[in-house]
């Protein structure tokens, strides 16, 4: 297949939109039939904290960094029912997928998008006022129903934070992939090669694994500075796991 035609993009039906009944909606604007792009990749996740706080890593410490990662958990729109926090992740693949999704998206602001490109997906989003602990106002929430990757080096990056190889056909693979060869567990939240009580083995020998994960893990292994965090490579591992599920 021609590179080009493997361009993927990572879209995220958020909380809001499947509060608001829009998932079809959604759906039907990035279908095959409107975009010529094709799924790679979905599944429906309950977003940890971890999770979140990966995704959103640009945006660590601006004042609606809490509300963001309370937002794609879905704590915002399902206070009271946590079973029902949900985002539907997807991998799209095609020409362009990456500039055409964001041009359905519309811009990030839902009130811009409305007054610049009515009939965009973000048109339909809304804004809430964002408030600290004593209640006053100090900016404003932007529920603007779907993320979509900004460019090829997002894309690449959110792709492999949200899904595992396998999680891909191995024809729709659009980065390397290879086998592990050495187990790697997570204990308090740190790397480690051996068992301990309490510890979860996410890698282990005969595993495939996206490339750039396992060299990050034999980096961070020898207490090198890897170009990606632990925490990065191991929360796609914790999606869905019952004890992530706080
Ligand atoms: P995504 O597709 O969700 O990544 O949106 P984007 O690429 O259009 O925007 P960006 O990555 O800069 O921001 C990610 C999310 O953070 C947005 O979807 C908004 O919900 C939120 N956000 C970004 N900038 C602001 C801001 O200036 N104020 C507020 N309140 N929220 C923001
Ligand atoms: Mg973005």
């Amino acid at each position: 297949m021609d590179t080009i035609e493997l361009e993927q993009t990572l879209v995220l039906i958020k909380p809001d939109a499947l509060k608001n009944s829009l998932t079809g909606y959604v759906l039907s604007q990035l279908s095959e039939f409107h975009t010529d792009l094709r799924f790679a990749a979905t599944k429906i996740v309950h977003v940890s904290k971890m999770l979140a706080e990966e995704h959103y890593d640009e945006h660590r410490g601006k004042v609606f960094f809490p509300s963001l990662l309370d937002y794609i958990m879905g704590r915002i729109h399902y206070p009271d029912a946590p079973q029902h926090r949900r985002t539907i992740a997807i991998v799209f693949q095609g020409v362009d997928a990456i500039k055409k999704i964001r041009a359905i998206a519309g811009p990030t602001n839902p009130l811009v998008a409305r007054d610049t490109q009515p009939g965009c997906i973000r048109s339909l989003g809304t804004l809430a006022p964002l408030k600290d602990a004593e209640g006053n106002v100090i900016g404003e929430r932007m529920d603007n129903l779907i993320h979509a990757s900004a460019n090829d080096s997002d894309a690449e990056k959110e792709i492999k934070l949200w899904f595992k190889p396998n999680d891909i056909p191995p024809s729709m693979h659009a980065y390397e992939v290879n086998v592990c060869n050495a187990f790697y567990y997570l204990k308090d939240n740190k790397l480690s090669t051996t068992d301990q009580p309490g510890s979860i083995c996410f890698l282990s020998p005969g595993k495939i694994a996206w490339q750039s994960d396992l060299e990050a893990m034999a980096m961070l292994r020898e207490g090198e500075p890897a170009p990606c965090s632990l925490q990065t490579v191991v929360a796609k591992y914790l999606i869905n796991r019952e004890q992530e599920n706080s």
